[in-house]
């Protein structure tokens, strides 16, 4: 069964990291193929990866845009888009990747992007794993740009307003009634042990917390020279703990 992984959580908590650390797990257990979306933005996922970007769907959307009205009577747009989209899909060792990137012009894209989450849907049907970074906040999730996930991870730092930021993403998951198998809580950078008013915290906003991850040396050094996260040291402390994360939701 395909299994569609995606983050949110509040800025700079560490959802590219660990999107990017979950991709690593993967590839080194074989657990091919795997779609990996940037759907921020800001698109930084494809860095950790140490690959280079050239086209996002933002500049499919664009070209779309412009040119719907002058396309040929007959031309079916959802194939244009479908077609577009393995244009752009860029094939590496194990995992593809998709860049979201984002429009620039101006008209709706409410069209294009309905589209398109229905052939992104199609898509990650293909692969084993999908892993989805996202940015932060829930827009997203509530804009369904996501199609359906199986298991969202509620990113956050240890403090008790990003648990409770996390807490408020859960509530609106809830009360959006998405499509999302479960979502758990990861709490990322702690530096030492586990404050007990952060696990307190987490109990009263019903978070099922999944794994924490702790402050990883080997993480800051990658970031200072700039080498990819698919390189970090194997006995890096997070890269640990993302394999524990990894076997509980793959039950291996
Ligand atoms: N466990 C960790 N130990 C040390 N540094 C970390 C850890 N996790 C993340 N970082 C660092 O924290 C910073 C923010 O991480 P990252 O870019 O993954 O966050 P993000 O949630 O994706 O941010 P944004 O909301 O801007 O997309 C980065 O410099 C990253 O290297
Ligand atoms: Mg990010």
């Amino acid at each position: 069964m395909p299994l569609t992984i995606a983050v949110s959580g509040k800025g700079g908590t560490g959802k590219t990291t660990i999107c990017a650390l979950i991709i690593n797990y993967l590839l080194q257990k074989n657990l091919t193929p795997i779609l990996a979306v940037d759907a921020d933005p800001n698109a930084t996922l494809a860095d950790s990866l140490g690959v280079q970007v050239e086209n996002t769907i933002g500049n499919i959307l664009d070209d779309f845009l412009k040119q719907k009205e002058g396309l040929p009577f007959g031309v079916i747009k959802e194939s244009m888009i479908e077609y577009k989209l393995f244009e752009i899909l860029l094939e590496e060792k194990g995992f593809d990747l998709l860049v979201m990137g984002h429009g620039e012009g101006p008209g709706c894209y409410c069209y294009p992007n309905s589209v398109l989450r229905d052939c992104l849907d199609k898509l990650s049907s293909k692969y084993r794993y999908t892993v989805i970074d996202n940015q932060a906040g829930l827009e997203h999730i509530s804009r369904r740009t996501n199609g359906d996930i199986d298991v969202l991870l509620l990113i956050s730092d240890p403090t008790l307003k990003g648990i409770k930021t996390a807490g408020r993403l859960q509530n609106m998951i809830n009360t959006l009634n998405l499509k999302i198998g479960k979502s758990f809580l990861i709490i990322n950078r702690l530096p030492g042990d586990i404050p007990a008013e952060i696990l307190e915290e987490t109990k009263r906003q019903n978070l099922d917390l999944l794994e924490i991850i702790p402050e990883d040396e080997d993480i800051r050094t990658n970031d200072i020279k700039g080498t990819p996260l698919i390189n970090l040291n194997n006995e890096a402390s997070s890269f640990r703990k993302i394999k524990d994360l990894m076997e509980k939701l793959t039950g291996g």
